[in-house]
């Protein structure tokens, strides 16, 4: 059966926004964040949620919008990136989306997160997040592993070499 979504998983600071922006754009399809999407459906921003109603009410809304987008057609979503952490979600996605895991190194994450402001991602606004990328990261190494067979290191790859790579992956799954 083709699919007609791709869908953009790995680690903060991977570049899945970035990619996933031109991406959509290259493959006339449309872009959906789904931070945003918990974003408007609570009401606050990411750090709020996480301050008022704790990481397991932000799991729940990422839950519910996975469940709602995987329902769609013709779209390019990139995930937050827990949602390798309920195998439910991966499940969802699978129905109709091509899954991709973006990766890159902890020091590349780190100057990305850095540059954004460690408070925009509560899970690293710690007084040391190297350190906190680096547990995650190795926690979460499984959980990426298990969600697809298709990884593409970001590190010394341009945005748009990173897109056609997609581009190919996608366009042999459809073979
Ligand atoms: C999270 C990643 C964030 C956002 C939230 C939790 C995570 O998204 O969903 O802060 O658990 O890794 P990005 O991967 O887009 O930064």
């Amino acid at each position: 059966m083709t699919k007609s979504n791709i869908a953009l998983i790995g680690f903060m600071g991977t570049g899945k926004t970035v990619i996933g922006a031109k991406l959509a754009q290259t493959l006339d399809k449309e872009f959906i964040e789904l931070d945003e999407l918990i974003v408007n459906k609570a009401g606050k921003s990411i750090p709020q949620i996480f301050a008022e109603e704790g990481e397991i009410q932000f799991r729940e809304y990422e839950m519910e919008v996975c469940r709602e987008v995987s329902q769609q057609e013709n779209v390019v979503i990139a995930c937050g990136g827990g949602i390798v952490l309920n195998k439910l979600n991966i499940d969802y996605l699978k129905q109709n989306a091509i899954i991709i895991c973006l990766k890159t190194s902890p020091e590349i994450i780190f100057q990305r997160i850095s540059k954004d402001g460690k408070e925009k991602r509560p899970l690293l606004n710690k007084a040391d997040p190297k350190a906190e990328i680096r547990k995650l990261l190795q926690f979460r190494a499984p959980f990426y592993n298990a969600a697809t067979e298709y990884q593409i290191d970001t590190s010394k790859l341009t945005v748009d070499e990173v897109v056609e790579r997609i581009r190919e992956i996608y366009e042999s799954a459809q073979a």
